[in-house]
């Protein structure tokens, strides 16, 4: 920069001032949640790092973020509706539905941040949780491997390793010359190795009936997942699409990743 006027005291004043403004805008600036720290672009290890770190703090809640304790994860409704296939036609609605070790996942890989703004970016990440459990009000009438199943109370399923794929879809967004990755769309995979139900109190807390059915339910666990995991990937990546915004929506990417 240059300047007419010699460095005299006012020109060392409006220096003072400048360099105190963009301190002061530092401080303003949003920032990812300590202590995540910033990674260079394309260091995919130091990414998986600050999940681990993000999804640790998520379980205690960051209020800075206004995103509440995560264990349990809340969501509020899965249902399972109609004839699937011959081994099941049930109704399955599951209310007030807590998962209990979601953020314990370990990230395998993430992958996908791009350069190019042009075009929305596809985030592709995966993880696998050894042992997760899912805590619900439930309501369920049909007939699971030609067996009648009815009952509403309370139900609870161990799953155990969870090896999910999440793709997140991203638009960039320009704003005030800065660009921001809008949140467009979320999608979750699963495969699991086994799941456990009990549901307390299936026809009216028959224990001869309920035994049996659970008995046949959790020998057959796959006739109940394949179908049942679909609706939960969905009532979650719904929880994420809501979440995800929180944390990035007002830091520009341009400020992601360490300078290189
Ligand atoms: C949480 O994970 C740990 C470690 O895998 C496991 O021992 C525990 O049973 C899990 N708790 C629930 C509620 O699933």
């Amino acid at each position: 920069m240059h300047s007419n006027c010699g460095f005299g005291a006012n020109h060392k004043l409006v220096l003072l001032t400048l360099v105190a403004l963009s301190l002061q805008w530092q401080v303003f600036a949003v920032d990812f949640p300590a202590p995540i720290t910033k990674c260079h672009f394309g260091d995919e290890k130091c990414l998986i790092e600050q999940a681990h770190k993000l999804l640790k703090k998520a379980a205690t809640g960051i209020p800075e973020n206004n995103i509440p304790s995560l264990e349990p994860l809340k969501v509020e409704k899965i249902e399972m509706l109609g004839d699937k296939n011959s081994a099941l036609k049930v109704d399955l609605v599951m209310s007030d539905v807590e998962f209990y070790n979601y953020t314990k996942a370990k990230l395998l890989s993430i992958k996908g941040f791009s350069k190019d703004l042009s075009k929305p970016m596809k985030l592709v990440s995966q993880n696998i949780n050894p042992r997760m459990t899912i805590k619900a009000k439930y309501k369920v009438n049909g007939n699971i491997l030609v067996l009648p199943i009815k009952g509403e109370g309370l139900l609870t399923m161990v799953l155990d390793n969870v090896k999910s794929r999440i793709v997140t879809t991203m638009k960039p967004e320009q704003r005030n010359g800065k660009t921001y990755l809008i949140v467009d769309n979320i999608k979750l995979e699963s495969k699991l190795d086994n799941v456990i139900t009990d549901m307390t109190n299936l026809f009216n807390g028959d224990k001869t009936l309920s035994d049996s059915i659970l008995k046949v339910m959790n020998e057959n666990w796959r006739v109940l997942s394949d179908e049942l995991t679909p609706r939960i990937n969905e009532a979650l990546a719904h929880k994420f699409e809501e979440l995800l915004p929180k944390l990035f929506k007002d830091i520009p990417y341009e400020d992601y990743f360490l300078p290189e």
